[in-house]
């Protein structure tokens, strides 16, 4: 299976994205995921990245699409891939298409899911994420049993940097204008399956899991 996850910021693109992987065996591949991996290690990459995602903007173009093709070719994307917050912009998506058709491959799906603004903001702004091993909680929708310790590892939880209200704010202005014409971009092509994210974790798990089967 070969997927995007499309959505505005604290959609919920992550943590569906931990129970699509597990059930179709398929690499997870989040360009944010990415970036913050290269702030921590210290890389030019990280330095550069880091300089818009602080102001909520996207990392220009150049700096991301590379960086997923050289990924598209490593060897665990053969059996399919889920990719999470790429692409961002129509010039990545024509990219995306072009190295696909390099490699003789499709997509299959576009998943988009859909969250109000209001519902966004609350999401992001009480995020927590384990530093170990990237569990993501949430202080009221979806609490670690101890508060500030991973359930999973029992890492220390902490909080992005770009996880603050205006920040927030500005991600979903700049998801507005830049990313969602994606919506369009995919649903001409016939790929889009669209996903009520307002409801509970397991609930749009499900929603999702029937619309793959019933498109493939
Ligand atoms: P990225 O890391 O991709 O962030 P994002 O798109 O803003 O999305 P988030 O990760 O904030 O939200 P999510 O949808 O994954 O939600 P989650 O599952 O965590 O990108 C960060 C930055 O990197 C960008 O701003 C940009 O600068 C740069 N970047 C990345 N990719 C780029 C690209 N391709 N081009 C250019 N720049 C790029 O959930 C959020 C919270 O809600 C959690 O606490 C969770 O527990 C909770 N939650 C989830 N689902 C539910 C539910 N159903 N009910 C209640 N709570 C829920
Ligand atoms: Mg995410
Ligand atoms: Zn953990």
């Amino acid at each position: 299976m070969r997927l995007i996850l499309l959505g505005p910021p604290g959609a919920g693109k992550g943590t569906q994205a931990s129970g699509i992987i597990n059930k179709y065996d398929i690499p997870h591949i989040s360009t944010g995921d990415i970036f913050r991996k290269n702030i921590k290690e210290g890389t030019d990459l990280g330095k550069k990245a880091k300089e818009y995602m602080d102001k909520g903007l996207l990392v220009p173009d150049e700096l991301v699409v590379d960086l997923v093709a050289d990924r598209l070719t490593e060897d665990d994307t053969k059996k399919g891939f889920l990719l999470d917050g790429f692409p961002r912009t129509v010039a990545q998506a024509n990219a995306l298409d072009d190295e696909l058709n390099k490699l003789g491959w499709s997509l299959d799906n576009v998943i988009n899911i859909i969250v109000s603004k209001d519902d966004l903001i609350e999401r992001a702004v009480g995020r927590r994420i384990c530093k170990d091993c990237g569990a993501t909680y949430h202080i009221k929708f979806n609490p670690s049993t101890i508060p500030g310790k991973c359930d999973v590892c029992d890492g220390e939880l902490y909080q992005r940097d770009d996880d603050t209200k205006e920040t927030v704010a500005k991600r979903i202005e700049v998801y507005e204008n830049q990313t969602s014409p994606l919506i369009e971009y995919y649903d001409d092509k016939n790929i889009l399956l669209n996903i009520d994210g307002a409801q509970d974790i397991d609930k749009v798990f499900n929603d999702v899991v029937v619309a793959l089967r019933s498109n493939n």
